[in-house]
């Protein structure tokens, strides 16, 4: 990850406004590994690495670490058992947060090392938040806190109807302070979009400014349906799949996830 306070020399920039940030699309010719995604976060600027992204998905990026796709592949596996289903979801959601925080704005932080006074730099701003959505966003949340142990935690409480496909909700539990904090939304899956689309209206509802969505798998039809009623959230998953069949699951997908996770199937 490299640090850009300055728009690159020979750059074209498409500029998109995002709540109360603003996402830069940079693209310098012939020089491939300087093709960036520049995040203004709350007035300060940092950059994420470029990742999978595509034109028909801006709001999407695609987390295709070699340690991510391994470990998806495996997850997909019928044979799978329940202990291991677990730590996979776990694991993918470790190294899934290390891609989604790699653009939280620093502030300098002075230390003392046992030999001297240094400044150092720390994540600016309050606690980031993570939002399960009942039940399978569960299987997230402690991989996640390895990584950000102060992180609180709220919770989302949605089922799709099995014949509609309509979200449900019977659950919502935020910190209060909603509209000064960073909210990683979690499930597994976004198939229809209709769960997500919900817990967000959810979370703005509650004051949320700043929302992610981090899933393992996509499918197409609920990546666009989430952009188009909250084009302000970004999406993160390890996996754009192919599609949805006629019971709304995603292709080739990896079964129910809460079932999987909780071994109630
Ligand atoms: C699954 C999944 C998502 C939702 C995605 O949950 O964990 O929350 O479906 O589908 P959508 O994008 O079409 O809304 P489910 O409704 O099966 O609830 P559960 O986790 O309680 O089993
Ligand atoms: N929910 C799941 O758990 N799996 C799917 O494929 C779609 C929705």
């Amino acid at each position: 990850m490299r640090h850009h306070r300055q728009f690159p020399p020979r750059a074209t920039a498409f500029v998109q406004q995002i709540g109360q940030g603003v996402l830069v699309v940079s693209h310098v010719p012939r020089q491939t590994n300087d093709d960036r995604l520049v995040f203004f976060h709350a007035g300060e600027d940092s950059t994420f690495r470029a990742m999978h992204t595509t034109p028909d998905f801006p709001t999407l990026r695609v987390v295709d670490h070699p340690l991510v796709q391994h470990k998806l592949t495996l997850l997909r596996d019928r044979a799978t058992p329940t202990k291991i289903f677990k730590e996979l979801v776990d694991e993918i959601a470790t190294l899934m947060a290390y891609e989604a925080t790699a653009d939280l704005a620093l502030e300098p932080a002075v230390v003392e090392t046992p030999l001297e006074t240094t400044t150092g730099q720390r994540v600016m701003g309050k606690k980031l938040t993570l939002v399960p959505i009942l039940r399978a966003g569960l299987g997230m949340v402690e991989g996640i806190c390895r990584l950000v142990p102060s992180a609180r935690v709220g919770h989302v409480g949605l089922y799709r109807d099995h014949d509609t496909l309509k979200p449900v909700d019977y659950y919502f539990k935020v910190p209060s302070d909603a509209t000064e904090r960073d909210f990683f939304l979690l499930d597994p899956m976004l198939a229809t979009g209709g769960s997500a689309v919900a817990a967000v209206a959810s979370l703005k509802q509650a004051g949320a400014a700043r929302v992610r969505f981090l899933c393992l798998v996509a499918a197409p039809e609920g990546v666009r349906r989430l952009a188009a009623s909250h084009p302000d959230v970004l999406v993160f998953c390890a996996s754009l799949d192919r599609q949805l069949n006629e019971h709304g699951y995603i292709l080739p997908g990896l079964g129910d996830a809460g079932d999987r996770l909780f071994g109630t199937k």
